[in-house]
Order: structure tokens, then sequence, then C-alpha cells
């Protein structure tokens, strides 16, 4: 599954539906006014989306009495958020130009103003992805937090990204959140012996060592001082042992990637910039053109 751009066209709805990204630039700034919170999920369901069958919104199908699973139902969807209102920019587009506009592109408009949004880059897109008509979710291969490093930079060398790029796409992990299931092993197990110590307790106390119970699963911001800011936070904690998921704390210490997470924490600049071409490049991998898949009318359901 390679980034794929052939048929892909800046201007595709100029006939179709002419206002479509403002329709979306004003729904998300609506949303994002009221949530602050749902920039960071919409950018993670990017990803999701993206890197399990290219971007086709095989992420947003909701099982039915007749296909019992999807994408959705698999562990690394679990804590994705942002569906309604996905929903909520879909039926804008839908009142405006009816059937025009697929959920692939929707989500990938709403992602690109997100990351503006926080106070990131603003890129162009080129629009006419399809929406797929698979969602298994025993193809969502999404990398765990406690992966190794070297795995998850095959994982994304084999969609063409560089180690580079991987870093900085790591780089969404300066906004949101993420519940203490996906750390808490590093805080009270044996320990991989890379978290700051102030951090680890502060942890415990947020993640359920003093007054909440273990299973309980309370959600911490990644950078608490600017969670939602597209900055190059991320890095500084990482050179600090100061981040909560071990496969990012990883690098800041394997050769690969390590000279990276340095240059991006001294250079804020850069890693805006780098930012938003590597979300642009995401947003074209293994997409769906001309008549492959649908232009769904609902964005949970096939047609
Ligand atoms: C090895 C790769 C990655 C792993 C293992 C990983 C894992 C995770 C985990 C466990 C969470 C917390 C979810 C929760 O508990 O609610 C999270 C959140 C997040 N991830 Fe990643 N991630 C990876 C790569 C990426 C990439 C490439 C992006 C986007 C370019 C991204 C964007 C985000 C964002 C924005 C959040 C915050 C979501 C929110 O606040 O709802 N992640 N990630």
């Amino acid at each position: 599954m390679a980034v794929v751009v052939d048929a892909l066209d800046a201007g595709y709805y100029a006939a179709t539906c002419p206002d479509a990204e403002a329709i979306v630039q004003d729904a998300m700034s609506r949303l994002h006014y009221t949530d602050p919170t749902l920039a960071p999920a919409i950018i993670r369901m990017l990803f999701h989306d993206c890197f399990v069958r290219g971007c086709d919104a095989s992420v947003m199908i909701v099982p039915t009495p007749l296909h019992t699973t999807s994408e959705r139902t698999a562990v690394p969807n679990h804590t994705l958020r942002g569906f309604t209102a996905v929903d909520a920019v879909k039926r804008a587009l839908e009142d405006a130009c009816p059937g025009a506009v697929s959920c692939a592109d929707a989500l990938v408009l709403m992602a690109r103003d997100a990351v503006a949004l926080l106070g990131g880059a603003r890129y162009g897109v080129a629009l006419g992805r399809r929406d797929g008509t698979v969602s298994d979710p025993s193809e969502v291969d999404l990398p765990a937090p406690f992966a190794k490093l070297a795995d998850v930079l095959d994982y994304f060398a084999a969609r063409g990204f560089s180690a580079e790029e991987t870093v900085v796409l790591f780089g969404a992990h300066t906004v949101g959140g993420a519940h203490c299931s996906s750390f808490r092993y590093r805080l009270t197990g044996p320990d991989d012996g890379t978290m700051d110590e102030a951090l680890r307790r502060d942890m415990l106390d947020a993640c359920g060592a003093a007054d909440l119970p273990l299973d309980t699963d309370p959600a911490t911001f990644f950078d608490p001082d600017t969670p939602f800011v597209v900055d190059n936070d991320f890095y500084k904690q990482l050179m600090s042992n100061r981040t909560l998921l071990q496969v990012d704390q990883e690098a800041a210490t394997n050769p690969c990637t390590a000279p990276h997470v340095a240059y991006y924490a001294a250079t804020p600049d850069a890693f805006v910039r780098r930012f938003s071409e590597a979300m642009a490049k995401l947003s074209n991998v293994g997409v769906l053109e001309g008549d492959a898949g649908e232009v769904r009318k609902v964005c949970s359901r096939y047609n």
C-alpha cells in the first residue's frame, strides 16, 4: 500500500460541490470551539483510517446484524473518537451537494482543518477519494503502544514513510491524550527504566495509585502544558524521558530516529512545517480512485 496521487485533484469538486472545503472548515471551526478535544481525535482517526486499507473511510463503518464486525470493533479503534462529528460534517455536505463528497475526503479535510485549528500549518490536499466497501477488524494491524520501534519503522516504511517522516508523525502525540491503560504497565510493572521518576509518580496518582482503583481508566494529556497546540514539545519530552507511550520513548534512543528527535526538539518551525507535509502525505495512502468503491451517503454504513 503506497502513497497514490494519480487521479486526485485539488479542484475535484469544482463542479459538483464547489463549497465543499468551506463547508468542512466552517463545521470544524464550530465543533472545535465547543470541544477542543475533537481536533486531536480527528487527526488520530485519519491515521487509523489511512494505514488500514488506505484512506477509504473503512474505519467509520458500524457493525450491523448482517456484518457483525468492522474495523471499529478492533482493539486499537476502541478509543477512537469523533465519529459523531464526522457524521455532522457529512450531513452538512449532503445538504449542500447530495451524493458528491466521499467520507474519505471529508475526513481528510477535517484532519487538515484540525491541524490548522490547533495552530499547525495549513496544507493543501488533492481530492477525489472514494469510500471503501470492506471494513474487516482482522486487517487492523496498527502498532501497539508497547511495540518495538524497529517493527514500527518497518510498518511505516511499508506504507512509504521514512524514519524521519515516522518521527514527524509521532509528533501528533503533542496534542490530545491517552488512557492510562495504554501506559500504566510502565508505572507499576517491571519498568523499562526510561520514564522520568517525577512523571512516573504523577501518572501513578492520575492513573490509580493513591485513591483511584487501578481498574478505572482515566485519560491524561500527552503534553499537559499545551495539549491543543501543534508544537515541538513532544520531542522535548522525549529528550527528558517524559513521554507516556513506550514506543514513542524508544524513538529518543534508537539510532535511526534519535537524530530526528533531537533536531525537532531544537527547531520548532521545522517541525510545524514537516508535520503538515507528513499529514498531507498520510492523506494519500492507498486511496481508491475513479470508479472504485462508492460515495457513501452516511459515513457509518455502506450505501
Ligand atoms: C506506533 C504508532 C502509534 C501508536 C502505537 C499510537 C498509539 C496511541 C495511543 C495508545 C493513543 C491513546 C489513545 C487513548 O487512550 O485514547 C494515541 C492517541 C493519539 N494518537 Fe497515536 N499512535 C501512533 C501513531 C500515531 C500517528 C501516526 C498519529 C497521527 C499522525 C497519531 C495521532 C494520535 C493522536 C492525535 C492521539 C490523541 C487522540 C485523542 O486525544 O483522542 N498517533 N495514540
